[in-house]
């Protein structure tokens, strides 16, 4: 289990980022080209036979770690199809012996780029009726704000995926800055606290227990 004590964020940045409009402008108007690795399009070519042969709602629960959100998703929604996707083998990995809950609900964890991955389901028309991202890295360094997911090239992908996206942070700008990227993309949203008597995901309840709250943004695309 993760321990208790995660150090909150530290950041050189009072706001959102002064560049953010700029960026998210810029991808939104281009095609995101970078080839995609063959790694992910083995990954996903397999789930996509599953995905394809199901018959019923799919979820994606992206950036799922160790899984544990993917298998409590999969209780929470017991008619669909949950695909937790991470790039960590070793996160993943822990999953069977750590974190697998009871046999109830039906979901499968796969390790893929989620660069590449969300591309590849969107193409294979992928209409994820929930769409889970909950506790992405959050580069807090502002020279990092293309590695947040909606500083990405990939960003208009999360969007096209569509499906009700459910993003939440340790970090509150992160969320305010993902919604503003929204904005930008004519998606209006509201930013809340959030929070509840069960974490669902081993980070959550580590952020939880050394005292740093939630904020979250719940949207339909
Ligand atoms: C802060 S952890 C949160 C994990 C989990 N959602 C939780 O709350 O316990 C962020 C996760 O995002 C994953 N990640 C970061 N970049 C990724 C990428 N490009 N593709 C897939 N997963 C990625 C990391 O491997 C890591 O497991």
């Amino acid at each position: 289990m993760t321990e208790a004590n995660s150090r909150s964020i530290t950041t050189n940045q009072q706001g959102l980022h002064e560049k953010l409009d700029e960026i998210v402008t810029k991808h939104l108007q281009a095609e995101f080209k970078k080839p995609i690795a063959a790694h992910t399009q083995r990954a996903f070519d397999e789930v996509n036979e599953r995905v394809q042969a199901f018959d019923g709602p799919v979820i994606l629960d992206s950036c799922c770690g160790v899984g544990e959100s993917t298998a409590n998703l999969a209780k929470l929604h017991p008619d669909a199809l949950i695909i937790g996707i991470d790039k960590s083998s070793h996160r993943l990995e822990k999953h069977d012996v750590e974190y697998k809950q009871a046999e109830q609900g039906q979901y499968i964890l796969v390790q893929a780029d989620l660069n590449d991955f969300w591309r590849l389901a969107l193409a294979a028309n992928w209409q994820p009726t929930h769409h889970y991202l909950l506790y992405p890295n959050p580069w807090p360094k502002a020279k990092h704000i293309q590695r947040r997911w909606h500083g990405s090239a990939v960003f208009p992908y999360i969007i096209k995926l569509g499906g009700q996206l459910e993003l939440r942070s340790n970090w509150d700008i992160y969320v305010k800055e993902f919604a503003r990227a929204l904005a930008l993309s004519g998606i209006s949203t509201q930013v809340e606290a959030y929070e509840s008597d069960e974490a669902i995901t081993p980070f959550e309840r580590k952020y939880w227990a050394s005292g740093q709250s939630s904020t979250r943004l719940v949207v339909k695309l």
